[in-house]
């Protein structure tokens, strides 16, 4: 099957990747799914929902700073490197992610497309403007309020909120161009990113998905590679 997905690779002019928190579990960052998934440990209407914010902001920055913390410690795996050498070696790969922790950048991936924003950075919840990158290890408390007064957020979508326009245009129209899409270590139950791979099927694309478990993709997918993500990319990388 990895050589067959690695035929099509070869042969294809755009390969779109997208992925989701399963290709950091190898890298000790807990998925929101599932088996040890952060979902079966916190509400998400608690800590990742506007009204949350509103409601208890020290509360959810409290979460968010602890993740940040799991990040930082953590590094970016087999996976996310494989996915980064087939970047550089290659033309026409775009890399699209659900993921909000940096991971893929720290692997070396350029410029990957993050649907759902990045937790090391923060914008200002008022109108002033203000958003900016943090340090890896992110800012104390104490510089939680913009300089304006009102308190800064992480930037990251939460439940109810839309997706930057702009960013799920490029990973539409990116998707809609693909000719092979990889689907990692999602369980692609989250809309609106879940309609792509639907979308680049519809198109002409190869579908092929990794991930450890069956997913509602699975039966959709033109080839499911069973396993970690930090195991098959790499071998993936190696059949080419
Ligand atoms: P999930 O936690 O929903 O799914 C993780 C997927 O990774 C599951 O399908 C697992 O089977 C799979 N998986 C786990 N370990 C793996 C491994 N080593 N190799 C390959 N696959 C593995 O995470 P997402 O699909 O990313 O959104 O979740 C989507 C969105 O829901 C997140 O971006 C987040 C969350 O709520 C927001 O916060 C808006």
């Amino acid at each position: 099957m990895v050589d067959r997905v690695a035929t099509w690779i070869r042969a294809a002019e755009r390969v779109v990747v997208l992925t989701g928190a399963g290709i950091s579990a190898e890298s000790g960052v807990p998925v929101f799914r599932g088996a040890g998934g952060l979902w079966r440990q916190f509400r998400p209407e608690d800590l990742a929902t506007p009204q949350a914010f509103a409601r208890d902001p020290s509360l959810v920055w409290e979460w968010y700073l602890w993740r940040r913390e799991l990040i930082a410690a953590a590094q970016p795996n087999e996976g996310h490197r494989a996915l980064a050498r087939l970047a550089a070696r290659r033309a026409g790969v775009t890399l699209l992610t659900q993921n909000v922790d940096g991971l893929h950048r720290r692997a070396g991936s350029e410029a990957p497309i993050e649907l759902h924003g990045n937790l090391w950075r923060v914008r200002c919840t008022s109108n002033c403007g203000y958003a900016a990158l943090d340090d890896e290890g992110g800012p104390p408390r104490s510089q939680l309020r913009c300089t304006c007064g009102a308190w800064l957020r992480p930037a990251v979508v939460w439940f109810g909120e839309p997706l930057d326009p702009t960013t799920l245009d490029a990973a539409s129209v990116a998707a809609e161009a693909a000719d092979v899409l990889l689907v990692v270590g999602t369980s692609a139950v989250v809309y609106p990113v879940a309609a792509l791979p639907h979308m680049a099927r519809r198109r002409h694309a190869r579908v092929v998905e990794i991930n450890v478990d069956e997913t509602p993709l699975s039966s959709e997918a033109d080839v499911v590679l069973r396993g970690p993500a930090g195991e098959l990319l790499p071998a993936l990388e190696r059949a080419l």
